[in-house]
């Protein structure tokens, strides 16, 4: 069933994103803190089915996508009731970027557990956030075979959703478990960060 994506983030990953949803047939709302206006550009780039709105608007639709800066989190919080909404988070925890990348302390706790914490109720699903933009935006049929792409989360249901809409562009989908456990594995820092594999049929 089409669809229509929330993107709250309008930069690489939530182009490499919105591109593929885009090309399925769903619509796409990307949002950031400018006018939406000002994101006329990046909108007609992407083409048809694809609009600006605020993160707000952009937080009501069907599943919504987190492609937004680790250090902007606290924003997402009063944006929509969040209660049983399907939301992929796409983001790492890096507080620094180029020479050093360093990532927030967590303690114990996985990245998207945090994120959790800021999206009450959501039904969360870790995605698309293991790959470099200009991987994730590629064809994923490659080498006679289909890039992998690994979520984790705690919602069975929101999981499925989210594996069938990535599988439907091209992509194979590991599924890591919980988003305690697998949110570790996938996140910034993890064994599987920045792994491209390809899974031959
Ligand atoms: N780049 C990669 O290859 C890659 C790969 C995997 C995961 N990630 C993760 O994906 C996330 C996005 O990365 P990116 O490379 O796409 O960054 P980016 O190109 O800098 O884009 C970030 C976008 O978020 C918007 N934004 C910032 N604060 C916001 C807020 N409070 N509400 C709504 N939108 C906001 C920015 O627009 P304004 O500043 O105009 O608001 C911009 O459009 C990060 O968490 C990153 O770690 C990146």
């Amino acid at each position: 069933m089409k669809k229509t994506f929330g993107i709250i983030g309008a930069g690489n990953i939530a182009k490499a994103i919105a591109g593929h949803l885009l090309k399925a047939g769903h619509k796409v709302i990307i949002s950031s803190r400018k006018d939406p206006a000002q994101l006329k550009e990046t909108v007609d780039a992407l083409g048809a089915g694809a609009s600006a709105g605020t993160p707000a608007e952009a937080a009501q639709a069907n599943i919504v996508v987190l492609a937004m800066p680790w250090s902007q989190l606290s924003t997402l919080t009063g944006l929509t009731d969040w209660t049983n909404r399907i939301v992929i988070d796409a983001t790492n925890h890096f507080v620094t970027f180029a020479p050093d990348f360093q990532v927030a302390d967590l303690g114990d706790r996985a990245s998207s557990e945090v994120v959790a914490d800021h999206i009450p109720g959501a039904h969360l699903v870790k995605g698309f956030n293991t790959l470099y933009f200009k991987v994730l935006e590629a064809d994923p049929r490659e080498a006679n075979g289909n890039r992998v792409i690994f979520i984790s989360g705690d919602y069975p249901d929101a999981k499925a959703e989210v594996k069938a809409t990535i599988e439907s562009f091209g992509f194979s989908v590991v599924d890591l478990g919980t988003l305690a456990a697998g949110s570790k594995l996938q996140q910034a820092k993890g064994p599987l960060a920045a792994i491209n594999l390809i899974k031959k049929s």
